[in-house]
């Protein structure tokens, strides 16, 4: 039986490109998902589009001197080209800033507000008085309520997930000007999450819901509910945005969290408009249950994906619930964090520019982050590429098609009687699809593309043990060219490029996405086809190639230091009491092999005992009696089991080893250092 199925990927912001890391977070595995059940013959929509408000737009255009929707339009086909580079293939891919959009969010909040799940209030928020303005989200930075962690935005703190409002933040500053904001009164909207906290578990345990959503955002979902759900504020003083659709409210528009996710229905009636067949979104809309919701996600969009977005389509109450949240977790790169501002980053586009498409499908595919985060690495690209992808999926390829080229002038031969061995691929070729379609099935891709490359790893051992090149053939050919064929279908989901190309080199009819899934476990190319004309698939990945991509691309800024440099006031820095002491005896630390315990004389603050951790750099030196520069208030601490009070200062070489710091000639023990 058919099934209807409504994919999405979260609408990446149209602010900067995208990274291979947003890539697998979630718009190649739906994109594989969304393939796989179109070549199921589901009735299957895949829909994205740009999500083009809020404040991650004003904060780059107002960096870069141009307007929202200037970099609103760059991104959203920066974003196209490389979902198209990549084979990421949508039924639509809209933009929240297109008028039907507007149209339906205010349609939706009205809704809502009828429904009694809206309420005004008027409410203290941050402002800058220097930039006159209202700081929203992203425009006001400080420390975590919850975590404490510093220089977090006024929406989430990416350190511990905490949902944040702007004016929780402790010591907050204006990310424009750094100016501390004052509070201002000002009318907001807020949507009463605190009526469907039950609600909201009682969807999240519910059998069918429960059976889909990963563990991990149902824990989480639940613990959110449990300590309580807020009414949240679900509109901000700026301009760039869908304008609040009341009375006073000039000025305001709606929060970009509340109007995005309506974008996935905004996009799919725009899908339904071109087709020219205006309603027949509200079958994947409206339909109850008769249609899978499958959101895709990155780790950082879990709480608006299982509370946030299925309790607004609870109060406005006519639209499906989601039927699976399928989320990643995190790409790191090079084993350190990816950050867009400190330009450790890979985006799509420049990867693409230098590698087959399917490679890097294929790589990051084969490291998705499913359960934990996990490490995209150059040299392992490289690895996997030309172990795996090439030396299995290429080679069966490429040894069937030529040998059939060469040796039987291109004709798939006639097969004889199917001994032990044949028959067992034959059963092979009749069952392995549905072991891949159901670990696709399971939202388990990283197994999926593994069983799916066990369709090459099985050709090569068949070709292999029937040795064609030395004993009878026909039916080793015969039979390697349809189990060829099975795994472009079934790779199609994973290598969609790569499918057509050995689609078309076997000359079989049409495309490989046109057939069916189900195909794929049939023996159809027939005895006496003639096939096409055989080229490589993928070109071997070199050291020099990908050493020049990383010398190309893939520079982080200089020592992470400049941008994102923690700002500290005068007067915390002035609690720092620093001083000149001089080293009295040296002696080496017991429990570890790099840390030494100095006594320092300090002068009139007499001598301390200090652990330091630049035995590499100077042992063997006799450092006693040289001059060093204390930090003497530092709380103290026992390292490794040794008290130490206060902190050497040293200067940090390209090596990471210390250089202890002195004055520049000799001067009273115990002087400050100001
Ligand atoms: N733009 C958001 C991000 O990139 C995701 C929005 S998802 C949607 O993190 F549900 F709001 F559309
Ligand atoms: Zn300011």
């Amino acid at each position: 039986m058919p099934e209807r199925i409504l994919v999405t990927a979260a609408l990446p912001y149209a602010n900067g490109p995208i990274h291979v890391g947003h890539a697998i977070g979630c718009y190649i595995p739906a994109d594989v998902y969304a393939r796989y059940h179109r070549l199921k013959g589901d009735d299957v929509l895949y829909i994205c589009g740009t999500d083009e408000h809020g404040t991650p737009i004003t904060v780059s255009a107002e960096k870069e001197g141009v307007s929202p929707k200037d970099v609103v339009d760059k991104y959203h086909k920066m974003h196209l080209e490389a979902f198209k580079r990549i084979g990421v293939e949508f039924d639509n891919f809209s933009g929240t800033a297109r008028p039907q959009h507007y149209t339906l969010s205010q349609e939706f909040f009205k809704k809502v507000e009828e429904n009694g799940f809206i309420h005004r209030e008027t409410v203290e928020r941050p402002f800058c008085p220097n930039c006159n303005r209202f700081l929203p989200d992203r425009y006001v930075k400080g420390e975590c309520p919850e975590c404490g962690a510093k220089d977090e935005r006024g929406d989430q703190c990416e350190k511990c997930g905490k949902q944040l409002e702007p004016h929780e933040l402790v010591n907050p500053y204006c990310t424009i000007c750094r100016n501390t904001p004052e509070m201002r009164a000002t009318e907001h909207w807020f949507f009463e999450l605190s009526k469907l906290g039950e609600r909201i578990a009682e969807w999240v345990d519910s059998g069918k819901v429960s059976r889909n959503l990963p563990n991990n955002a149902r824990n989480f979902a639940k613990g959110w509910v449990k300590e309580g759900l807020k009414d949240r504020a679900i509109t901000r003083d700026m301009s760039w945005g869908v304008p609040v659709p009341a009375d006073g409210a000039e000025g305001k528009v709606l929060y970009v969290w509340f109007d995005a996710p309506i974008g996935y229905i905004s996009s799919t009636i725009e899908w339904a408009k071109e087709k020219g067949d205006e309603d027949c979104w509200k079958r994947y809309w409206m339909n109850g249950e008769e249609c899978k919701i499958v959101h895709f996600i990155g780790k950082d969009n879990i709480p608006f994906h299982i509370v946030i977005w299925p309790a607004m389509l609870m109060a406005h109450g006519e639209y499906n619930l989601p039927w699976q949240i399928a989320s990643n977790e995190f790409l790191n790169l090079e084993g350190r964090k990816m950050s867009t501002s400190r330009g450790w980053v890979i985006w799509l586009h420049d990867i693409l520019k230098e590698f087959d498409a399917d490679a890097v499908r294929y790589y990051l595919l084969s490291i998705a982050p499913e359960s934990s985060d996990s490490d995209f690495k150059l040299d392992e690209f490289k690895e996997r590429v030309n172990n795996e992808l090439i030396a299995t999926y290429g080679n069966f390829v490429n040894r069937t098609l030529t040998f059939i080229s060469q040796k039987k002038g291109g004709i798939v031969p006639n097969p004889k009687e199917f001994d032990a061995a044949d028959k067992k691929l034959v059963k092979f070729i009749e069952t392995q699809p549905d072991i891949v379609g159901d670990a696709v099935d399971k939202f388990t891709l990283m197994s999926a593309l593994s069983k799916m490359m066990n369709i090459a790893q099985e050709g090569n051992k068949y070709f292999q043990m029937k040795e064609p090149w030395a004993k009878e053939n026909d039916t080793t050919l015969y039979l390697c060219a349809n189990l060829l064929r099975t795994l472009a279908i079934v790779s199609e989901p994973f290598l969609p490029q790569s499918a057509e190309k050995i689609w078309g080199m076997l000359d079989l009819a049409g495309a490989v996405h046109e057939h069916s899934f189900d195909d794929a476990k049939k023996l159809e190319v027939e005895a006496g086809h003639q096939i096409g004309k055989v080229s490589a698939l993928y070109q071997k990945l070199e050291d020099d190639k990908i050493k020049s991509f990383a010398e190309k691309y893939l520079h982080a800024k200089k020592e992470d230091a400049k941008s994102d440099v923690e700002m500290v006031s005068y007067e915390q820095f002035s609690k720092l009491d620093l001083r000149v002491g001089e080293i009295r005896s040296v002696e080496n630390h017991p429990n570890a092999d790099k840390l030494i315990i100095l006594k320092i004389d300090l002068g009139e603050m007499g001598q301390r005992q200090v652990v330091a951790g630049i035995k590499q750099k100077y042992a063997g030196q006799d450092i006693v009696g040289r001059q060093v520069i204390v930090v003497s208030n530092l709380e103290p601490a026992k390292i490794r089991g040794i008290e130490s009070r206060g902190m050497l200062l040293a200067a940090v070489d390209e090596q990471d080893a210390p250089t202890l710091l002195k004055p520049d000639s000799k001067i009273k023990n115990g002087s400050k250092v100001a």
